[in-house]
């Protein structure tokens, strides 16, 4: 037996994009139903983004979403590149006139969402399997899933957003022929762990290192989290503690600067990757965040623009459904792969600039290192990487 009901939002998929599209919507007095095929203490632990852009921060806080983040984030006005032996200091208040960056990570931004949205009696079904999307050439297209308890639904809805990732269905449930993708791929992969013990800096330090990349960033004033750079189709396996510890002070290590090690409790190995799918909608069929575009995690911005993506959706599906207005809808996913596209590059830019590709002679080293120095000595070219770090476009949420 199928259970039908109604709703004017459908979203396939409660990570960032999906919860908070969901309580924009509600901000402006949209119903929506969410479904996710994880369970909910999965989408809470999921260890991902930390970095917050000074944008992001201000959306979040605009939309009552601030209050844990304001008292535990930590914000942070530059970062540290290192290459050469040296360590040089970016100082983004200074360079871009008063932008900064927030460590929040995103686990706490999840779960401040679930709490908020279960909080506001929201729909949001976890455990969901089978999910399809279908209809989709009509004005109600539907949502069919079947609920951790086994009972299948079909909600019909006056639009679908597909906040479903990079592996969800909703992209290719589009008609076939309609997107287009472009992408890249890079010859490694990011070996990230997290660790009990105090961060060893007071600002994120990108290591360009000639064995390899290395990045120091951080969760709280107690846990560390840390990144290097590995083979493509490296085995965790390779990696036990002992050889993680010796390689980030090999990276990382200066004379006179000591890193602090710990516990670790956790560890994974992450493929890297740019990808972006255009256009970013069909009908009444949305995409938002990794459903639609994935960078390479050195610019930091998957998650801002996830957040970015459904800050703009959430206007257009409002003129849309509450005011029968087309026009902004019609201008989403133009508007979206602009800043798409800008960290899209600026994300390719970090990583290429930092890691060192397996294939590179030495000419390619010297135009990276040539690079580096260019960015630590011309304030044209260290302004041009505050601006992107902290966010180029400014996000619109009218009060
Ligand atoms: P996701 O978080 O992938 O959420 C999609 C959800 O949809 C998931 O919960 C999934 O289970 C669900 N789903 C999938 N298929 C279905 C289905 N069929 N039915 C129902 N539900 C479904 N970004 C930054 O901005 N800053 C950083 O510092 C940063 N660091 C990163 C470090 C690493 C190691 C990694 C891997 C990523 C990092 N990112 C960073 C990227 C960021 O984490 C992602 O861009 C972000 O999670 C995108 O959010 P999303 O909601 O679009 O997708
Ligand atoms: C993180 O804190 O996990 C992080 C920060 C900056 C990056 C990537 C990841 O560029």
């Amino acid at each position: 037996m199928t259970t039908r009901t109604r709703t004017q939002v459908g979203i396939v998929g409660a990570g960032p994009a999906g919860l908070l599209l969901s309580h924009l919507l509600a901000l402006r007095g949209i119903d929506s139903v969410v479904v996710e095929n994880r369970g909910r203490a999965y989408c809470e632990a999921r260890q991902r983004a930390g970095l917050l852009e000074a944008g992001t921060v201000e959306l979040l806080r605009a939309v009552g979403l601030g209050h844990r983040m304001d008292a535990e984030g930590l914000e942070h006005g530059g970062i540290y590149l290192q290459f050469a032996g040296e360590r040089h200091h970016l100082d983004f208040r200074e360079l871009t006139g008063g932008r900064w960056v927030t460590i929040y990570a995103q686990t706490e931004i999840v779960k401040d969402l679930i709490a908020t949205r279960l909080a506001a009696d929201a729909v949001l079904e976890f455990e969901v399997s089978a999910t399809e999307v279908a209809d989709l050439d009509s004005d109600t297209p539907v949502l069919r899933y079947t609920d951790a308890a086994g009972e299948r639904h079909e909600v019909t809805c006056d639009a679908i957003a597909g906040c479903d990732g990079f592996h969800g269905i909703c992209r290719d449930s589009m008609p076939g022929g309609l997107i287009t993708v472009r992408e890249r791929g890079y010859p490694y992969s990011w070996l990230g762990i997290l660790a009990t013990v105090p961060p060893s800096t007071d600002e994120l330090i990108y290591s360009r290192h000639q064995d390899g990349f290395a990045l120091h960033t951080m969760r709280t004033p107690h846990v560390s989290r840390l990144y290097l750079q590995v083979p493509a189709d490296e085995q965790l396996e390779a990696w036990p503690d002992d050889r993680i510890w010796a390689e980030l002070q090999h990276r990382l290590g200066l004379p006179g600067w000591d890193l602090k090690e710990g516990p670790i409790t956790e560890k994974a190995i992450s493929p890297m990757r740019s990808f972006v799918a255009a256009p970013m909608r069909y009908r009444r069929l949305f995409l938002a965040g990794d459903a639609a575009h994935i960078v390479p995690p050195t610019g930091a911005k998957g998650l801002n623009l996830a957040i970015a993506d459904v800050t703009v959706l959430a206007r257009a599906l409002t003129a849309l459904l509450a005011e029968g207005s087309q026009d902004l809808a019609d201008a989403y996913s133009d508007s979206s792969l602009t800043r798409v596209w800008r960290a899209t590059h600026f994300s390719w830019w970090m990583t290429s600039m930092l890691h060192v590709d397996p294939d590179q002679d030495d000419f390619g080293a010297e135009l990276q290192l040539s690079q580096l120095r260019y960015v630590v000595s011309s304030r044209a070219a260290a302004t041009t990487l505050a601006e992107n770090y902290t966010g180029y476009y400014p996000l619109d949420w009218p009060g």
